[in-house]
């Protein structure tokens, strides 16, 4: 059994042989006495050019086939160096495993994103979303490897948890409650002490409180798994379930997780490009013209660093009229980001420094009182990559905090004595793994970069 993927890579190893492949008709035509049969096996994002005749038994019938049928062939290996398609496969035997139905809803035409949306069930079988899930298995390896290779242990946070972590209050709800007959306390209000877990429960939004208890145990740790966020947001880049990557380093301050992302991320690309160049071609091509000068840009040069303060500033003498008011104190809105990163500094930029009203109650406070040691990775086409921070290891402070926003300081007890026992300084980032598959492939929208996705109204598949 060969693969398409090995043809293309190997080609001349297989001059003069006899293969045999197994996948699905892309096209198929025929005239009176022989056909044409576009294959795809999956492993590559192209097929492979099957030509068949009427010395095959079973000739009349393959002619009917209607694509996406399943197939096993048996053939030559003809090597055409001066075609478009350097080779072509004679079949000498072609056995039907599965036919299909004209009513194949892939028919042989350019579709657009938002209709291959409508059948997620389907759309790995194109061109594009074969090579969009292909890069985004090999983004997870190189990650995993990236970490494993530096001795950081990997820690799976629990799903379901107490905790709001980015205390947005943006939380999927987890219950076994009978929502039609809620039970009562005396207050009158829902007594969440009869739910299946006696408290309050919801989907994690960031597995970081978590890895913070690790790396005060193992030093270097990093989550990566899906982490999910009730924003109503309607975005290109917000989505309901997606997955996170949060190293956290203990005795590391902000600079050492900058550096730790920027090396992270060059690495990604350097992996990705040499592991699937065809791909990344494709996409060069029919996805994002100059995606791979970007990405070159990117593994190459240093990343900008500028704080809040001096990014405020150079919005503000931009000249560029924005839809959102840039204002010290105010968040940076996607426009802004976006501005900084691809008019200002032409490539990824980290921010620091923010106001401390605007960032999580965990970020250590600096020395000037109102901003706090967090940072974001900006980069083109995107804005947001990475969110990042130095923790705040002081405990009075920290408890300061919590009081101060509000927060039930009961369900925070644990997180506090990790300042208590022996804690120390330490840092991390989460890096939302849809933006980085869509910053890799220029994708633009991050329902196209998640298998089947989950956003506002959309739970279908
Ligand atoms: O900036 P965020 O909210 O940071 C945290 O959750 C921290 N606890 C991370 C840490 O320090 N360990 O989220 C981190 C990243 C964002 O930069 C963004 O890339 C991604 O997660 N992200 C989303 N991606 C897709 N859909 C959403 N709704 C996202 N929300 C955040
Ligand atoms: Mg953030």
């Amino acid at each position: 059994q060969a693969l398409i993927k090995d043809l293309y890579r190997n080609t001349e190893s297989y001059i003069e042989q006899v293969v045999q492949l197994s996948g699905w008709i892309r096209t198929i035509r025929d005239s009176k006495t022989f056909g044409f049969i576009e294959l795809n096996d999956g492993s590559f994002f192209k097929g492979v050019q099957i030509v068949f005749d009427e010395q095959l038994e079973n000739f009349k019938e393959l002619t009917k086939l209607p694509i996406s049928s399943s197939i096993r062939v048996k053939g030559d290996f003809i090597y055409t160096p001066q075609a478009k398609q350097p080779f072509e496969i004679k079949a000498t035997e072609i056995i039907i495993e599965g036919t299909s139905n004209v009513d194949y809803p892939l028919q042989k035409k350019r579709h657009s994103f938002e209709y291959l949306r409508t059948i997620a069930h389907l759309r790995p079988r194109t061109n594009t979303f074969n090579a969009v899930f292909r890069v985004r298995s090999l983004a997870s390896y190189a990650i995993h490897k990236f970490f494993q290779d530096k001795g950081f242990v990997y820690v799976h946070s629990p799903i379901i948890t107490g905790s709001d972590t980015e205390g947005a209050g943006e939380m999927f709800r987890v219950t076994t409650l009978d929502m039609d007959n809620l039970p009562k306390n005396e207050e009158g209000k829902t007594d969440v002490t009869q739910d299946f877990f006696h408290k309050e429960t919801n989907l994690t939004v960031s597995g970081q409180l978590s890895a913070e208890a690790f790396a005060l145990a193992f030093r270097n740790v990093y989550t990566f798994g899906p982490t999910f966020r009730a924003e109503n947001s309607n975005t290109a880049r917000h989505a309901a379930e997606f997955w996170m990557i949060e190293p956290e380093l203990a005795f590391a301050e902000l600079p050492d997780i900058m550096d730790l992302a920027e090396e992270m991320v060059k690495y990604v690309i350097g992996y990705v490009m040499e592991q699937a160049p065809e791909e990344m071609n494709f996409f060069n091509s029919f996805v994002e013209k100059g995606l791979l000068d970007r990405l070159n840009l990117a593994h190459t040069a240093d990343f900008g660093r500028v704080t809040y303060s001096e990014a405020i500033e150079l919005l503000k003498n931009s000249g560029e009229t924005f839809a959102y008011p840039v204002e010290w104190g105010l968040d940076l809105q996607t426009e802004h980001e976006r501005y900084l990163c691809e008019k200002i500094f032409k490539r990824p930029v980290f921010v620091t420094d923010y106001p401390k009203e605007i960032k999580a109650f965990y970020m250590r406070l600096n020395e000037d009182n109102k901003t706090v040691a967090a940072t974001d990775l900006l980069v083109p086409g995107i804005g947001e990559l990475i969110g990042g921070s130095q923790r705040e290891e002081r405990e009075e402070i920290l408890a300061e905090k919590i009081k101060e926003l509000g927060m039930s300081e009961e369900d925070y007890w644990w997180y506090l004595e990790l300042r208590k026992y022996g804690g120390t300084k330490h840092s991390g980032y989460g890096l939302g793994f849809e933006r980085l598959i869509m910053y890799l492939t220029g994708m633009a929208n991050i329902r196209d970069v998640i298998p089947f996705p989950r956003t506002t109204g959309n739970a279908e598949f």
